[in-house]
Formats: C-alpha cells, sequence, structure tokens
C-alpha cells in the first residue's frame, strides 16, 4: 500500500468542505509508534495472537495467470498505453492511482471516462443483476452481469481500450508478448471472434481466483476471527456504523456474513442519495446530460423506468479508504467529506450545492422529476436545514477510524496510523 497524503485535488470549484471536514482528514500515512489502546468491549476479549505465518496463495490455473498477463498489458489497448491496471491498480486496492474524477483513455487518450473508477476487488461474490429485488450486477448501474462481459465492454469502450473490432484485438492479441501463453491454453487457430472470447474469460478467471483480489484479511476481518482488537474509537465507530439513528449505514453497507462468508459491507442493493453534480467530469459540461444510473443512459433496458433514474448500485466498502475519490461521480476527495455529506445533506444543503439568488440548488445532478426517488431514510431521514444532524463531530471521526479498518493487508499487531483512532 502507497502512502499518500490527502491532497484535496480535482475538487469541484463552488464545494464548501468545512472546518469539520478538515479537523477530520485524518492522515493514512506517518503514525507508527504507539501501543494499540485497551479495548473497552464489555465482555473479555481473546488477546491479540501473533498472525500465523500466512498460508502459500493457491496456484492460479493456466488460464487466471493468462488473465493476469493480459490485464496487465498495454498492447491490448488501442493507444498501446493502457490497460486494465492502470485504472485498477494492484497499488491503490485495485482501484484508480490518482484523484482524477473520471480516467482518461481511448486510441489517442483524450477520452474522459463518465464515471470514478471503482476498486475491482471483492467482486468474486457479487450476485448477478435481479430487477424484481434491484440487487446486484457488475459497475454502479448493474448493467454487465458477469466479470468477462464487464471486460468485453472494456476491450471495445471509446472511453478505454477503444479496440475498433474483434479482428483488430484478435490481432493485438496474438502479437503481444501474452500469445505464447494465449496459443498454449487455447491454441492459436481460432477465429477473432473466439480468441476474444477466451481473452474475456482469462480476464474473469484472473479476477475470481487470483486472492490478492480478495484477501479477507483487513483488521476488521481479524478482530472477527479473535487475531485483533479493535480500539475504543474504532470500536465506537463501528457502533456509529451500524446505529440506526446515527449512521444508520449498515441499512444499505451489510455488515453481517453472507452464506458464511465475512461481509461485503453492501446489501448489493440500489439508492438514490443525490450526490452533488461535478463539473470536472467533461460530460457534464452539457447541461442536458445526466449520468441517472439504473435508467441510463450508459445502462440502456430500462430506460422506460422513470422510477430508477438517480439510484446506483451500493458498493462494498472494503478498502474505501485507500480511495482517492469517491461515489460514482467522483464528486468528494476525502471519506471526512463523504461522512460529512451523509450527516448534513438535509440539514445543511448550502455546504454541498450551489445557490442561485439565494436559493439552494439542491440535488443539481438529478432533474427534479425523479426527486421522489431519493433516499430519505436514516442517516438523512427527514431532516430539514437547521436541524441537528445525526452525528456529532466524534462520532464521524469514530466512524472514520472504523471504516479505515476495512483495508486489506492489516499486519497484526500494528496501532491505527492516525493518533485519533487510537
Ligand atoms: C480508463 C479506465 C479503465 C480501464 C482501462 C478499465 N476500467 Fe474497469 N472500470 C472503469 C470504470 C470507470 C468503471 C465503472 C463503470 C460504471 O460504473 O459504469 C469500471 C468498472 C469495472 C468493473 C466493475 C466493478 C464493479 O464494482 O462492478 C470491473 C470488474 C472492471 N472494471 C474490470 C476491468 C478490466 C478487466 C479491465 C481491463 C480489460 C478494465 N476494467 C479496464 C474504468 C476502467
Ligand atoms: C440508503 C442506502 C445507503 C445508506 C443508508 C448508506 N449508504 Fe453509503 N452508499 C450508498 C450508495 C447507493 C452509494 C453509491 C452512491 C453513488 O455513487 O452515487 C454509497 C456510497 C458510499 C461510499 C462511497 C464508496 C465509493 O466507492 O465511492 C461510502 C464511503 C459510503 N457509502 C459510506 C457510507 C456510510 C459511512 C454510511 C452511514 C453513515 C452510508 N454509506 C449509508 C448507499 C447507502
Amino acid at each position: 500500500m502507497k502512502c499518500r497524503s490527502h491532497k484535496h485535488q480535482g475538487r469541484p470549484a463552488g464545494l464548501q468542505v468545512g472546518l469539520l471536514a478538515g479537523l477530520l482528514a485524518l492522515s493514512a500515512c506517518g503514525g507508527g509508534g504507539g501501543s494499540a489502546a485497551p479495548s473497552p468491549a464489555p465482555s473479555p476479549a481473546p488477546a491479540p495472537a501473533p498472525t500465523p505465518a500466512p498460508a502459500p496463495p493457491p496456484a492460479l490455473s493456466a488460464l487466471a495467470q493468462l488473465g493476469e498477463a493480459a490485464f496487465n498489458d498495454r498492447t491490448l489497448s488501442g493507444s498501446g498505453r493502457m490497460s486494465c491496471a492502470t485504472c485498477h491498480d494492484p497499488a491503490f486496492a485495485h482501484g484508480p492511482p490518482n484523484a482524477l474524477a473520471v480516467q482518461i483513455g481511448g486510441q489517442f487518450e483524450t477520452e474522459f471516462g463518465l464515471r470514478s473508477s471503482p476498486s475491482i476487488r471483492y467482486l468474486e461474490r457479487q450476485p448477478v443483476f435481479e430487477i424484481s429485488t434491484l440487487s446486484g450486477g457488475l459497475t454502479a448501474d448493474g448493467r454487465e452481469d458477469s466479470l468477462a462481459a464487464q471486460s468485453h465492454g472494456v476491450l471495445f469502450n471509446l472511453r478505454e481500450f477503444d479496440n475498433a473490432n474483434a479482428d483488430q484485438l484478435g490481432r493485438r492479441i496474438r502479437a503481444s508478448v501474452i500469445a505464447p501463453r494465449f496459443n498454449a491454453v487455447f491454441g492459436s487457430t481460432a477465429d477473432a471472434a473466439t480468441t476474444v472470447a477466451q481473452l474475456e474469460q482469462a480476464l474473469q478467471a484472473f479476477q475470481q481466483e487470483d486472492p490478492r483480489l480478495h484477501p479477507y484479511d483487513s483488521k476488521f476481518d481479524q478482530v472477527q476471527s479473535g487475531r485483533e482488537r479493535f480500539t475504543a474509537p474504532e470500536l465506537r465507530g463501528q457502533q456509529v456504523f451500524r446505529d440506526p439513528a446515527r449512521g444508520a449505514c449498515v441499512a444499505c453497507h451489510d455488515d453481517t456474513p453472507v452464506g458464511g462468508k465475512p461481509p461485503l459491507f453492501t446489501n448489493f442493493g440500489y439508492a438514490a442519495l443525490g450526490v452533488p453534480r461535478n463539473a470536472s467530469i467533461p460530460a457534464n459540461e452539457n447541461p442536458a446530460y445526466f449520468d441517472l444510473g439504473l435508467c441510463g443512459p450508459q445502462r440502456t433496458d430500462l430506460a422506460q423506468r422513470d422510477d430508477l433514474c438517480g439510484l446506483f448500485r451500493t458498493p462494498g466498502l472494503r478498502n474505501v479508504a485507500q480511495r482517492p475519490v469517491f461515489f460514482h461521480n467522483g464528486i468528494f476527495s476525502t471519506l471526512a467529506q463523504v461522512l460529512d455529506f451523509y450527516n448534513t445533506r438535509d440539514t445543511q444543503p448550502e455546504r454541498w450545492y450551489p445557490s442561485q439568488a439565494g436559493q439552494v440548488r439542491k440535488f443539481d445532478d438529478l432533474p427534479p422529476r425523479y426527486r421522489a426517488n431519493l433516499s430519505t431514510k436514516a442517516p438523512f431521514n427527514g431532516h430539514k436545514p437547521g436541524d441537528k444532524p445525526p452525528m456529532t463531530a466524534l462520532d464521524l471521526q469514530d466512524l472514520e477510524c472504523f471504516l479505515r479498518t476495512l483495508s486489506d493487508g492489516h499486519v497484526t499487531g500494528t496501532p491505527p496510523a492516525s493518533s485519533l483512532c487510537r
């Protein structure tokens, strides 16, 4: 994990961060010394045991090894300079390595994306999209049902790899450094469409098999298995996360095990939070353009469903502290801002939305006719401007400490980087 400071770069003009957010921007770096605070847990928690030597990772199948090579291969893109790892960098929890709201791709590296790049860890258990329960699927609008299908989109997307067609990509695969490996797995004679489908299978196998994409070795996981203890602020933060009267985060970011497996901090569902419009996304220069999530325009099969406009998938929160930008449009650049937004969207809307003639233009990224779709449950909870926000400054600080325990690769016994979390 690289150590970076919370630079406020890429924040759109007009967005007020507020003193609180500044105070709460806990550094993920520095620190190191110090002793772990004793656990205030009412029941005696087991003492942290030293981390046992990690079992050697299971060897990847030949297909997944090919997928990994393809994941890192820039020559498969139209520009010859972009690989999957460009936007899903292993050193940044397989998320973007910079604080751009959207990344730039295409044949000439001139095409801005439409959404922020997500981390692609912990998708191995993602269910397929289900309209009846409004859940599952890949991407922020759930339009893809398998990792293979998702990579197909990327390979031919104008804003990403920008291959003209299967023939062109087929030739690129045959000319690439991955060709010998590719031929060893699949042979060398298939037509272009089959070759491309085989590449997609390999990319999928890599993402499904490789334990580095789903290690479940965060501090949270180690606390679950009794090897580690939360500090007092982390434990309080977990309570805020669960408390229906404060964070109420678990209503959507489910923290209970699923099918005997560790939680992913999502219920796989969809909600409209009404996050502010991000003027730094070039597509948003067109005032008539709105990213409406489920009802389009990227997703096309639900375009008639006005009741689904503005809804985006609830992402899992593992490694969320590693993200340089947050939400589907990358509007925020610190976790503290995100939490502050949840807390004060409805009580202090003037801090988040632009004003015109003294009037706050709330929900400026969702046309008024869709506003009935917005989530008004806790933590928003029918609050009005001037009401007391559901969380105190200490709640927000603790909540951030808790979210920081969801990062992979925790070394048992190391204290939190921020003194506020110790
Ligand atoms: C130019 C940056 C870029 C590149 C290159 C890129 N992606 Fe992505 N990726 C994105 C963005 C942006 C999204 C979110 C799309 C959305 O929500 O509509 C995404 C979404 C995904 C998802 C779904 C994540 C989720 O939470 O549902 C997967 C899986 C994925 N990408 C895999 C890949 C693979 C495999 C490659 C290489 C073939 C790749 N990506 C290349 C930017 C990129
Ligand atoms: C009503 C359901 C709901 C509740 C309650 C909720 N969230 Fe979310 N959360 C979402 C959705 C949906 C998104 C994605 C929204 C978007 O991109 O527009 C999201 C996104 C996020 C993100 C950004 C993740 C990323 O990858 O960019 C964070 C962090 C987050 N939520 C934390 C929290 C915390 C902390 C709480 C409690 C204070 C909370 N959420 C409560 C549904 C919810």
